[in-house]
């Protein structure tokens, strides 16, 4: 359950009788911590009303693709980037139907088209509906597309029959909901993550720093814990709270990021190196507060900056290195950029990123970016921070794995947990 922290969690609720079990499903996933926004159909509100699950999930409920207020707070668009997972509970025969068929006819099934998270969906329905053959057939062609599906369950129905098509209970369903955060593609390996600035001291009171907030490495950390591996992040100075079962060394400067780096990176199976780490540095530090002289009139001061060593480089000249994957934050000229990157560093994937678009990048929840290697590139659109690192993780990891059949000499030790 721990997996549900901080993830940001869409409910849908459809119009069945099951809808009053939504609201017992929100209560518990806000105590795990998840973060929760509920999207309720128009018929779901003849069952429950808004104002419950707005006070619930603490959150403003959506019901409408097209009300100009709600659009302006968070647009659907933005709602289907924004969730980690959408769950449909209940889900209806016909909301079924609709999503079999790729309608977009209201604000829920326009977010399960719209998103890349994984959508899942609780059916309830009455038994000859469920064994229906046209909801047989559209349960099929659901499941085809990856949709999940969790139940239902056998028993005495709200009509009075009995047979399958109850919704699941609550707790049931968050079960299911933390399978889908496990990964496990990673079990057995050991992933160092640096993140965040790297703060490069002019005087005791001043520094040269940069925009990153640390956003996209802790995403990756969490994604790389949920996919089963052992996770060291190496942070510069950010104020973040450290992601579950993740083990965290935090640092000031380029220079510190690389000892870091260093002392850790022995039984290290992939390094990827989110931290925008700062090229200069001065070249030295003021042991005191450097102070503006009143009597001089000119008006510049001179830093002299200098070289900080090349981190991701470093690890990757290795001569026992890990899987090295580096980012490229860019403003334009993207992919050339990254490219020439990839082959000056010596590295085995390179992620860019665009960060003159100011939603993605730098300090914002989202991303989308293109991933490269020696002989692909892939481009992931726009999602959540945490969807991306997910993404990432599962290319890079394929590719570290082809690696590691292709040259069976460079197999390095698994750690254990
Ligand atoms: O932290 P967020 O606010 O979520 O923002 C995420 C991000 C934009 C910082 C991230 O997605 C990103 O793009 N990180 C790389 C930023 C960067 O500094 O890129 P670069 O092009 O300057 O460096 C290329 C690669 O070399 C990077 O992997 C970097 O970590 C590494 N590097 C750079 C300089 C240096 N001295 N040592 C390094 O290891």
């Amino acid at each position: 359950m721990q997996r549900l922290n901080k993830k940001r969690i869409l409910i849908g609720i459809t119009g069945g009788i099951a809808a009053y079990k939504a609201a017992e499903l929100v209560r518990h996933l806000r105590k795990l911590n998840a973060e929760v926004h509920v999207v309720m159909t128009r018929a779901a509100c003849q069952f429950i009303t808004p104002l419950t699950m707005q006070a619930l999930s603490g959150n403003p409920v959506h019901t409408d693709l097209l009300d100009p207020k709600a659009e302006a707070g968070m647009s659907h668009i933005e709602l289907a980037h924004w969730a980690d997972v959408i769950l449909v509970a209940p889900a209806t025969a016909n909301f079924m139907a609709l999503i079999a068929n790729g309608h977009g006819n209201d604000l829920l099934t326009t977010l399960c088209l719209a998103t890349s998270a994984p959508l899942c969906l609780a059916p309830a329905m009455n038994q000859g509906m469920w064994n229906d053959s046209a909801t047989r057939h559209n349960r099929q062609i659901i499941e085809d597309r990856g949709v999940h599906q969790f139940g239902p369950a056998e028993g005495l129905q709200a009509c009075g029959e009995t047979g399958l098509g109850r919704m699941l209970e609550p707790m049931e369903l968050i079960e299911h909901l933390s399978e889908i955060f496990k990964h496990e593609i990673l079990t057995g390996y050991r992933v160092i993550i640096t993140a965040g600035p790297t703060f490069e001291a002019i005087d005791p009171v001043r520094y040269i720093a940069n925009h990153s907030s640390g956003k996209m490495g802790f995403a990756l950390a969490e994604a790389a814990v949920d996919a089963g591996a052992n996770v060291t992040l190496i942070s510069g100075p950010v104020n973040r709270e450290t992601p579950v079962r993740v083990t965290r060394i935090d640092v000031t400067s380029a220079r510190d990021m690389y000892r870091a780096v260093h002392d850790s990176i022995s039984e290290c199976d992939i390094f990827i190196s989110t931290a925008a780490v700062a090229d200069y540095r001065p070249s030295s530090e003021a042991t005191s507060k450097i102070k503006k002289d009143p009597n001089v009139a000119d008006d510049n001061l001179q830093l002299t900056l200098i070289r900080n060593p090349d981190i991701v480089a470093s690890v990757a000249a290795l001569k026992q290195k890990p899987f090295v994957v580096g980012f490229a934050a860019e403003t334009g000229n993207v992919i050339s950029y990254a490219t020439d990157k990839l082959h000056r560093k010596k590295l085995d994937l390179i992620i860019a990123n665009d960060v003159s678009d100011s939603s993605i990048g730098f300090n914002s929840d989202e991303n989308a970016v293109t991933i490269i290697g020696p002989d692909f590139e892939n481009t992931l659109t726009r999602t959540s921070k945490y969807q991306i690192a997910r993404q990432l993780l599962d290319i890079l990891t394929q590719r570290f794995l082809d690696r590691q059949t292709r040259k069976p000499q460079h197999t390095r030790a698994l750690c254990t947990n």
